[in-house]
């Protein structure tokens, strides 16, 4: 595998980061996570759109235009001859002595790696459904931002399959979902309406979430954005995530009730026919 770092392609196993990186001292970095189908960047724009919000939000100067930064992913998808996987790409504010104050010389780093999925494995985990666990959304005020300071997602993923579940739902002080800890959150009610939360500093505005709403709506299928609660959830006729890493996966569990009759929901899966058929 080939990785990127501020200017070259090398090893994975050799790519390496200064200890000195902010990323590192402060969780001062962002970073995009894209899937790769066939070769092909997906939605590709939106998450350079995303990229540059998270930046500009953060102050953190872009290492490179996007041309060459479109270059360069394309180059890490050629280089590792990917198929069907993901990007990662990650910005930190540079390379500086630890110092919480944004530091006056450093540039920004920009780090690059790839790797392949099992498409099948995904296509199966879909078919199936998955399991989610609620639990208190502890995170900061700023959810917006993609940056890399995910600890509270971390420790919520880490409890969710600690207990069984593939997912952890955020729940908010009104007891509503925000969305799941790498995942937005999505129903579908007894009208077969789907419901997803509208976007807020309270969430991620999810790249997957806004192609296949234009996907969904240009199908005729009505979209709701607003919030919903934990019991209106476990009450739902369908349940589902969206995500680069997910596209669109059934909740078939959400903690101890099933979700319909258990198994993956017909809207999810036709969603998910649908997003797959968008990008392609
Ligand atoms: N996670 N919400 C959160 C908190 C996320 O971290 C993600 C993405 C999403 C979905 O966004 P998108 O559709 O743009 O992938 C929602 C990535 C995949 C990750 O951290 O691995």
């Amino acid at each position: 595998r080939i990785a990127y770092v501020n200017g070259r392609y090398v090893a994975h196993d050799q790519a390496r980061v200064s200890i000195d990186d902010r990323a590192f001292h402060f969780a001062d970095g962002v970073y995009e996570v894209a899937a790769v189908l066939d070769g092909r960047l997906v939605d590709l724009d939106g998450h350079l759109d995303r990229l540059e919000r998270s930046l500009r939000e953060l102050r953190i100067a872009a290492p490179m235009a996007r041309r060459p930064l479109t270059f360069v992913m394309r180059e890490i998808v050629r280089r590792n001859r990917l198929r069907d996987g993901l990007v990662y790409l990650q910005i930190s504010r540079g390379v500086a002595r630890r110092d919480h104050a944004f530091p006056a010389q450093a540039g920004p780093s920009l780090v690059m790696t790839a790797r392949p999925v099992n498409l099948a494995a995904l296509e199966a985990k879909a078919g199936q459904g998955v399991a989610v666990m609620t639990m208190p959304d502890i995170r900061w005020g700023r959810c917006d931002i993609k940056t890399v300071a995910l600890l509270p997602n971390v420790l919520a993923k880490q409890a969710a399959r600690e207990a069984g579940a593939y997912e952890a739902w955020l729940v908010d002080a009104q007891g509503h979902v925000t969305e799941g800890s790498s995942t937005n959150a999505w129903i579908v009610d007894a009208e077969g309406r789907v419901i997803t939360r509208s976007l807020s500093n309270a969430i991620l505005p999810g790249i997957t979430r806004a192609s296949l709403m234009a996907a969904a709506r240009a199908a005729g299928i009505t979209i709701v954005e607003r919030s919903f609660t934990v019991a209106e959830a476990k009450a739902a006729r369908e349940a589902f995530i969206t995500s680069a890493t997910a596209f669109v996966t059934p909740v078939v569990r959400i903690d101890e009730a099933a979700i319909g009759n258990g198994a993956a929901g017909s809207v999810a899966l036709t969603l998910r026919a649908l997003y797959l058929d968008h990008i392609r």
